[in-house]
C-alpha cells in the first residue's frame, strides 16, 4: 500500500465543495454538450482539472497581500519581488507579468522572426502557440523514453543531445533566435529534467552562441526531482540546486500560478541589456509599466512569499509523493499511467481502460466523462480530441501517439481522503469499462476545439 508523509501544514480557512447527486450530474453534463470545460465550477466535487492558479496561499502570503503597494511605479511590492527574484533566480534582470503565457508573448515578439526555429524538450502548448503567433516554429527534441508511458526512466524530460545538435547544423544558426526547455516537462507528464541534461543543452546552445531560456513554470518540483534522482544533489538544498539551473541560462520565463503558489502572476527574466530594453517597451505596451507588468501591487508581494514557499522541501516532499500516492492507487486499480509519476499530475492511459473505443471516438473524452459521471471529478483530456487533426495533403485524420486523461493536483488544496475517493471512483470505473461508449462532436472549431466542442454519446 502506498503512502505519503502528512500535510505540512493545517486548515485555517476552508471553502465548501458540494457533491451533487447523480441524476443532476448527468444532467449537466448534457448541458454541457460532454464537455468538462463547460460545466460549471460549482458542480464539480474535486477539480483536478489544473495545478495553474488553484493552489493554496498561505497565512504568509496573505498578510503579503494586506502588504501591497499599489504606487504605479516603483512600488514597495515590486521590490520586494525583485529581491526573491535575484535571490533565487540570479538573473541580471526581471520584469512581472500577468501570467507565464504574457512572458512568452513578449519574449515570441522580441527575438521570433517569421520563418524562425525554437527548439525545445517539449514546448506547452501557449509557448508553442505563441512562438507560431510571431511566425517562428517551435520544435520539440525531446529524448525518445519520453514516448513510452511504461519506460521508468527517472528524467523522462530530458532534451536528446544528438537530435539538438543535429538540428541546430541542419537549420543554422542564424535561424534560431533562442532555445529552451521545459522544467518539468508537463507536456510530456510533468517529467524531470536532469541538471546533467540541462548543462549539456546549455554546452551546445552556447557553443553557437545560441541564447538560452528555461520555462521555469515548475523549476522547484524539478530541483527536488534532482535532490531525489540524480547523485551528486542528495545534500545540496532545492534552493542551491535551483541557483546552479539557473545559471546554465541566459533567461527565463515563468507561471508563477504554478511554483510560485499564487492564483495569478508570471515573470520574464534575462541577462542581456539590449533584449531587457526591448522587453520593457513590449511591456509597456501589452502589460503595463515594468514595476507591476499587469499585477496588482498586493499579487507581486504575494509571488515574493509564494516564491519562498515553494522550496520549502518538507512541503516539496509531500506535494511529490502526494501525486505519486495518487498514481500508484490508480495503478492498483488497475488502470496504467505515465511512469514514473509526474510533478504535479497523474496522466492515465484511457486506451488501457478502454481498448474497445476507437481514437475515432476518443476513449481519453470517454473517460473523462465517466469520472464526473462516477465522482463529479473534473480531469482534461489530452489525447484525440486535443490533438487529432487532418493531414493538409491527404486529408486523413492523424491521431496522437496517447489517449491521457490528466488529473492535475492544485497545491496545498486536496488532502489524502481526497485522492482516495479519486482513486475508488476509477476502480468503479475500471470494474464497468466494457460498457462505457464513445464520443462524437456535435460542434468542433478548427482551432484549440477541446475548449468549447461538444459531444453527443455514441
Ligand atoms: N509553461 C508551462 C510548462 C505550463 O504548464 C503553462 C501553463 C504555461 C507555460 C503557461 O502559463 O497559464 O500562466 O499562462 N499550464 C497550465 C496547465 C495552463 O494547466 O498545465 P500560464
Amino acid at each position: 500500500m502506498p503512502t505519503y508523509p502528512p500535510e505540512p501544514f493545517r486548515i485555517k480557512v476552508t471553502e465548501p465543495i458540494r457533491l451533487i447527486p447523480p441524476a443532476e450530474r448527468e444532467a449537466k453534463l448534457k448541458e454541457a454538450g460532454y464537455n468538462l470545460f463547460a460545466v460549471k465550477a460549482e458542480d464539480i466535487f474535486i477539480d483536478l482539472l489544473t495545478d495553474s492558479g488553484t493552489g493554496a496561499m498561505s497565512q504568509d502570503q496573505w498578510a503579503a497581500v494586506m502588504r501591497g503597494d499599489e504606487s504605479y511605479a516603483g512600488a514597495r511590492s515590486f521590490h520586494r519581488l525583485k529581491a526573491a527574484v535575484e535571490d533565487i533566480f540570479g538573473f541580471k534582470y526581471f520584469v512581472p507579468t500577468h501570467q507565464g503565457r504574457a512572458a512568452e508573448n513578449i519574449l515570441s515578439a522580441c527575438l521570433v522572426k517569421p520563418g524562425q526555429y525554437v527548439p525545445s524538450n517539449m514546448h506547452f502548448d501557449t509557448t508553442d502557440a505563441n512562438i507560431r503567433a510571431r511566425g517562428g516554429r517551435p520544435t520539440n527534441l525531446i529524448i525518445d523514453e519520453a514516448f513510452d508511458p511504461a519506460n521508468p526512466h527517472p528524467f523522462k524530460g530530458n532534451m536528446d543531445i544528438a537530435k539538438l545538435k543535429a538540428f541546430i547544423e541542419k537549420t543554422g544558426v542564424d535561424k534560431i533566435p533562442f532555445g529552451m526547455v521545459t522544467v518539468t516537462n508537463n507536456a510530456g507528464g510533468g517529467q524531470p529534467v536532469s541538471m546533467e541534461n540541462l548543462k549539456a543543452v546549455a554546452d551546445v546552445y552556447h557553443s553557437y552562441k545560441i541564447p538560452f531560456f528555461i520555462d521555469a513554470a515548475r523549476y522547484a518540483e524539478n530541483c527536488f526531482f534532482i535532490k531525489q534522482r540524480e547523485p551528486g544533489y542528495e545534500s545540496k538544498s532545492v534552493k542551491e540546486i535551483a541557483r546552479e539551473m539557473f545559471s546554465l541560462a541566459d533567461g527565463m520565463t515563468m507561471s508563477a500560478k504554478k511554483d510560485a503558489i499564487v492564483n495569478i502572476g508570471g515573470l520574464l527574466c534575462m541577462n542581456d541589456d539590449k533584449l531587457f530594453e526591448n522587453v520593457k517597451n513590449e511591456l509597456i505596451l501589452r502589460e503595463g509599466f515594468p514595476t507591476y507588468g499587469g499585477l496588482a501591487g498586493r499579487d507581486l508581494d504575494a509571488i515574493a512569499v509564494g516564491l519562498y514557499e515553494g522550496l520549502d522541501e518538507s512541503y516539496l516532499e509531500y506535494r511529490l509523493a502526494q501525486t505519486a500516492y495518487l498514481s500508484a492507487r490508480i495503478n492498483e486499480a488497475g488502470i496504467p499511467t505515465i511512469q514514473p509519476a509526474g510533478g504535479h499530475a497523474v496522466y492515465l492511459d484511457a486506451r488501457a481502460v478502454l481498448p474497445h473505443i476507437p481514437q475515432s471516438e476518443f476513449p481519453g473524452q470517454a473517460l473523462a466523462v465517466e469520472l464526473y459521471r462516477e465522482g463529479a471529478i473534473r480531469g482534461v483530456e489530452i489525447g484525440s480530441v486535443m490533438f487529432a487533426y487532418p493531414d493538409p495533403d491527404s486529408g486523413k485524420m492523424i491521431y496522437p501517439k496517447l489517449e491521457l486523461l490528466r488529473l492535475a493536483i492544485p497545491r496545498r488544496t486536496y488532502t489524502r481522503s481526497h485522492m482516495d475517493y479519486v482513486a475508488d471512483a476509477l476502480a468503479k470505473i475500471k470494474s464497468r469499462a466494457s460498457s462505457i461508449r464513445g464520443f462524437k462532436f456535435t460542434y468542433a472549431p478548427e482551432l484549440l476545439r477541446h475548449f468549447t466542442a461538444r459531444f453527443e454519446p455514441l
